[in-house]
């Protein structure tokens, strides 16, 4: 049942690439349109919304902060995350033109559930992005858009991430269709990048050899750090998450920049800072910023594992270890810089000896507040 591989984990992140083109299927048309019939929200509803809060827990919260950098961007709609547990208790200023989207795998998560209640009380608008059909939250919210990954058995998500991820970027890229702004006309060029993304995916799981050999050599360390900007901020956080709740170590992600203002004081002698990269073709100082955050890091002791885009020399002289992953635009890369993050931690929970699948203390789906 897990198809030759060890674990699940390693069963769904290799159907990662599928799982994403699944969640494309039937959604985008050749004349580069995106197709959401399912929703159920009037063009005029989504003409309508001026605020969007993402709710989620764990990693579907990491895939609503990736979400918050494309959304804004395209639309112009102001877009807050929140952790769906913090969400109803400080009261949020919601009413008819709110669109609150509920992010959840398994739609059985307690505190995403309590979270759009308390959103449908206010009047605002709900809308579902989840894994399993005909669950709770779902079932609860005015309009759904389901990510086809397939069932996830493995404690620790990966699949279901990436496509949430691909889920969002789909909202956003309607909702830029449908309200005509600035931005539409990035759409569909960004839709063709979301169309050769399983194949680049496909690519990037036949290297990941070195990921496994350097998860042995870091599976004694003490702490490791993660570091992003921009979209790389969530990767990071995800990074960490991971090896948190499957290898049991201590893990912190950060923004590169808020390094300086405190946590640059953990880098010790050999320390390893995994560096999530951007593409050196994006927008503005962020490639070059955070290549001065890794010498920073460096200097300082640390030992660098640099994600970086192929052929992104830059980075060369201050990576001890180099992930390369192949080119994407800046706001689609999540797609691809967490996949290494996924098997890194995955390979150092089996190192130290670990139940991948079912790692201490933890349910696959969280039906308690
Ligand atoms: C981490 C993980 C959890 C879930 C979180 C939300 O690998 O799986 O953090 O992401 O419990 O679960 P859902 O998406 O089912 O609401």
């Amino acid at each position: 049942e897990k198809g030759g591989f060890d674990y699940f984990m390693l069963k769904e992140i290799a159907e990662q690439p599928q799982a994403i083109a699944d969640t494309l299927l039937g959604r985008l048309t050749e004349h580069g349109e995106i197709r959401l019939d399912e929703v159920r929200l009037t063009d005029q509803d989504l003409r309508d919304v001026d605020k969007i809060f993402i709710v989620a827990c764990g990693t579907s919260y990491h895939a609503g902060l990736v979400a918050k950098y494309a959304i804004e961007h395209w639309t112009r709609i102001p877009c807050e995350v929140e952790l769906a547990s913090e969400f109803r208790y400080r009261d949020p200023v919601l009413d008819r033109s709110t669109l609150v989207v509920a992010i959840s795998q398994s739609g059985e998560t307690m505190d995403t559930l309590m979270a759009l209640r308390h959103a449908k009380d206010q009047k605002a608008r709900v809308l579902a992005i989840c894994n399993t059909n005909g669950s709770t939250i779902p079932r609860e919210s005015d309009a759904v858009l389901y990510t086809h990954g397939g069932p996830e058995i493995a404690v620790a998500s990966t699949k279901a991430f990436l496509t949430q991820v691909v889920a969002c970027y789909l909202i956003g890229l309607h909702l830029a269709q449908v309200r005509g702004i600035k931005y539409a006309d990035e759409v569909g060029a960004v839709v063709a990048q979301l169309q050769e993304m399983p194949d680049k995916l496909r690519a990037l799981l036949d290297r990941m050899d070195p990921v496994r050999a350097l998860a042995r050599d870091l599976a004694s360390a003490g702490t490791v750090l993660f570091i992003g900007r921009h979209v790389g901020y969530p990767v990071a956080l995800e990074g960490a998450l991971k090896l948190k709740e499957l290898a049991y170590m201590h893990a912190e992600g950060f923004a590169a920049g808020e390094l300086k203002h405190g946590p640059i004081s953990l880098i010790d002698h050999g320390t390893p800072v995994v560096c999530v990269v951007p593409s050196p073709a994006g927008r503005g100082m962020l490639h070059d910023k955070i290549v001065s955050n890794i010498q920073e890091v460096r200097a300082r002791g640390a030992r660098t594992i640099v994600i970086a885009e192929d052929g992104d020399e830059a980075v060369l002289p201050y990576a001890d270890h180099v992930i390369s992953v192949p080119r994407t635009p800046t706001l689609l890369a999540p797609l691809v810089t967490t996949v290494p993050l996924q098997v890194l931690a995955c390979e150092i929970a089996a190192a130290r000896g670990h139940d991948v699948d079912q790692p201490r203390n933890l349910a696959k789906s969280v039906t308690v507040e």
